[in-house]
């Protein structure tokens, strides 16, 4: 059975995590939370820890890890060189939400980096991640700590939920803040791109390197010159139930037009919605004699950071609630965070949009 460890992420108790330390040097894996969401942890130079994490979460082994880092100094070791772009990215972004890919040095087990000739690394700001890898002293490899193609957890019951027989450690540090995950820029490629976005903006990375590009998932390129990043796959971060995901100005009232047909035919419905779209779905609970509609709501819709924080939860709120399917809103994605809640929906949804 896991070991929980319950920590104050606003003075995490060292004495207390030392033992989840110990057990990261010791080969094991330990769940710890970042700012973005929790990750999976374990000993990122040796090759059977790293194996145990793709084992846990049933994830395909051609799927790369990130590296986390506690300090700038242990780069260096990891990568064979470290570009400008990379030095004005980690000089304004790290500690944080920013994931950098550069090319890998052989300190890297090819189980790190799905053999690919470049490692993704990051220094996350979340203070019990911070501690942590400072007390463990190595670099911790740590994809998201779900099963594979499940959401990423938010907290630590989740990761129990996910992974509570095949781990060793959770440190449980109560929510995290974001709750998507890092952006993924390359900086091995001829310009800095953006792999997967995330907290850390397009806009924000070309204040200071305007170069910089973005590659989505929904580009029809990005699969015809095989895979880039495997987190780019098109359903990734879903719910098991069939997720509908509704586009455009009239997304609410054709949610409402759907889960009342669904309803007609005896389907459980789930609806996930915007603080100011309950009084507009209360009519698609219009249906006398059937089944209930299950809504919940992730902020207002304009704000971002306030959606973010809950999707993930949200998403798995509905999909235990037991219902046939899910009918969710989008969210605002011109520009910002916006972006990155558009793509996990897209992702979580299966490219399954309403327009
Ligand atoms: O916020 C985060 O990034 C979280 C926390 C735990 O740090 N981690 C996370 O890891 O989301 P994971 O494994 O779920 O996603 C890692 C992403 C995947 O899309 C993977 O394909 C990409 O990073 N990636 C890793 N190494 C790469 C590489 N060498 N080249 C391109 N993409 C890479
Ligand atoms: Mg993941």
């Amino acid at each position: 059975m896991v070991t929980v460890i319950r920590i104050d992420p606003a003075s995490p108790d060292r004495a207390a995590l030392q033992p989840a330390a110990d057990r990261l040097r010791a080969g094991g894996l330990v769940a710890f939370p970042t700012e973005t969401v929790y990750g999976l942890g374990a000993n990122a130079l040796e090759a059977a820890a790293v194996r145990r994490i793709f084992e846990a979460k049933g994830r395909p082994a051609t799927d790369p890890l990130i590296v986390h880092i506690a300090q700038p100094d242990a780069l260096p070791g990891l990568v064979v060189d470290i570009p400008d772009a990379a030095r004005i990215l980690a000089e304004r972004f790290w500690p944080g939400p920013l994931t950098l890919v550069l090319r890998r040095s052989a300190a890297v087990p090819d189980e790190v980096t799905a053999g690919l000739a470049t490692v993704a690394v990051r220094i996350p700001s979340h203070p019990i991640a911070h501690a942590l890898l400072e007390l463990a002293a190595i670099p911790v490899a740590a994809p998201s700590a779900n099963l594979f193609s499940r959401p990423s957890p938010t907290r630590a019951k989740h990761v129990v939920d996910d992974l509570g027989d095949r781990i060793d450690v959770v440190v449980d540090g109560g929510s995290t803040t974001l709750g998507i995950e890092s952006t993924v820029i390359d900086l091995t490629s001829e310009a800095p791109t953006i792999l997967r976005p995330g907290a850390v903006t397009l806009e924000a990375i070309r204040r200071v390197l305007p170069s910089a590009v973005s590659r989505t998932s929904a580009a029809a390129d990005d699969r015809r010159d095989g895979m880039p990043s495997p987190g780019l796959l098109d359903t990734h971060y879903s719910p098991r139930t069939p997720m509908t995901l509704y586009e455009g100005a009239g997304a609410v009232d054709a949610i409402v037009g759907d889960a009342r047909l669904a309803r007609n035919r005896g389907q459980r419905v789930g609806i996930l919605a915007a603080d100011e779209d309950r009084r507009k779905l209360g009519a698609a609970g219009g249906v006398e004699g059937g089944p209930p509609v299950k809504i919940v709501a992730v902020g207002p819709a304009d704000e971002a950071d306030t959606v973010a924080a809950h999707l993930y939860a949200a998403l798995r709120e509905l999909d235990a609630a037991d219902v046939d399917l899910i009918l969710a809103r989008a969210f605002p994605a011109r520009a910002g965070l916006g972006v990155a809640i558009q793509d996990r929906l897209r992702r979580a949804a299966g490219q399954r949009i309403a327009t």
